[in-house]
């Protein structure tokens, strides 16, 4: 498994083919976090707006901290999924009295943050600050069982440690952020939900065990729980 994740061609072509989006600018922790909360049940095209003007209401961490939560959930509506704007607020209040309106820079203290999981701790430790961890969602879910052929059912908590786990061994220092988020790409762009992956544009094109086995339809394994 370790050689089907070799991540030279999967680099080169995410630094070819990477869309140009608003929170790939730089790499602001702050603006990694809320875009990937906004991105968890929304899709891109609908969170760019949102994007914007939650910065232009909150430039500052400290500026969400005090703001009442009127004033963000109201940002927030049409959104929807509205806990996680309290989420954000509440950790935004533990930023600024804790941590002086900095994000802390270990995965531990990311993680510890209300509305925080293992895939969103994971984003912005890689992206923000390049710590070798996984974020492994649900399009890199996906796109890991497609690869490396396997059969796990992707809904159960072991497969998902099981795949941050390979991910772990694969991901090189220096190149985190844009490694996760050429996975992410590959499953948004590529390895498509629903329909049938563009396997001839595919990174992985030469090492997917799905495509060279003919089982692209059969994979990902979700069994309704
Ligand atoms: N979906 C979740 N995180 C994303 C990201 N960083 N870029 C594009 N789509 C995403």
């Amino acid at each position: 498994e370790r050689l089907l994740l070799a991540s030279g061609p999967l680099l080169s072509w995410y630094r070819r083919e990477k869309r140009d989006l608003p929170w790939r600018e730089n790499r602001d922790p702050y603006r990694i976090w809320i875009s990937e909360i906004m991105l968890q049940q929304t899709r891109v095209e609908a969170v760019k707006p949102y994007f914007f003007r939650f910065f232009e209401h909150f430039p500052r961490i400290s500026d969400l901290a005090a703001a009442p939560e009127e004033e963000l959930l109201k940002c927030w509506e049409g959104l929807g999924y509205y806990s996680r704007a309290r989420n954000i607020k509440k950790a935004a209040e533990i930023l600024t009295e804790k941590y002086n309106g900095i994000f802390p820079e270990s995965y531990g203290e990311i993680l510890a943050l209300p509305g925080i999981g293992s895939y969103t701790a994971g984003a912005i430790a890689s992206i923000a600050f390049e710590l070798p961890v996984p974020a492994v969602d649900g399009n890199v879910l996906r796109v890991l069982s497609r690869v490396t052929g396997s059969f796990d059912d992707i809904l159960k908590q072991s497969t998902k440690k099981k795949m941050e786990a390979l991910v772990s061994e694969v991901i090189q220092p220096g190149s985190a952020g844009d490694f996760n988020q050429a996975l992410i790409e590959t499953g948004a762009m590529i390895c498509i939900p629903g329909g049938a992956p563009l396997c001839s544009q595919c990174p992985f094109f030469t090492v997917c065990a799905a495509r060279s086995q003919g089982l692209t339809e059969k994979l990902p394994v979700k069994t309704p729980k």
